[in-house]
């Protein structure tokens, strides 16, 4: 029940952020875009570097990159779900992606609040962090490493 209940406040905060984006005569691929400098304005990137270091042991992120017991975490902030090619996610986990769950703010708020509440039996063994500005921080430092390809 409660994985339904995040993954609606998921595709209604993308609703939401969708219809600002037009109210706004920006492009829907904007949306990715607006997401990231949510996540940047929201919290202290280098504050979320520190707190990044107890998910090394199972993620990479920056320049090259690879899967480790979790996927490499560049590009995630305003992704679709469980959308890394060859990672082999969680039941799950695939059941938000086949319901176009996108990483948004709130999404990724929940999942570091208790990543087995937001995912159905998870494969990420992550407790969970307790500190609302921690998790601002974190996804602050996630949005660092997210390029958003500009609209031609
Ligand atoms: C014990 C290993 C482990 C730790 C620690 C861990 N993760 Fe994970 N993470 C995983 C695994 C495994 C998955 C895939 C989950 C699944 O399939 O259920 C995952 C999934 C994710 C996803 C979704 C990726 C996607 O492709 O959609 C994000 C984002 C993420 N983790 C971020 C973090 C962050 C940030 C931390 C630190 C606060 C962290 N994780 C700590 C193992 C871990």
């Amino acid at each position: 029940m409660k994985l339904v209940t995040y993954a609606l406040t998921g595709a209604f905060m993308l609703a939401s952020t969708a219809a600002f984006a037009e109210s706004h005569g920006a492009a829907e691929e904007n949306t990715q875009q607006m997401i990231v400098e949510a996540a940047l304005a929201g919290g202290d990137a280098a504050a979320g570097e520190k707190i990044f270091k107890k998910c090394k042991a199972c993620h990479m992120i920056g320049e090259g990159a690879k899967s480790r017991t979790g996927p490499p975490l560049n590009d995630m902030v305003g992704a679709e779900v469980g959308d890394l090619e060859g990672f082999k996610y969680s039941k799950g986990m695939v059941a938000l992606a086949e319901e176009d769950t996108v990483w948004t703010i709130e999404n990724l708020n929940a999942l570091f609040l208790k990543p087995r509440d937001f995912i159905e039996k998870t494969k990420m063994s992550f407790a969970g962090l307790k500190d609302e500005e921690d998790r601002a921080n974190l996804i602050a430092y996630l949005a660092t490493f997210t390029t958003v390809e500009a609209d031609d």
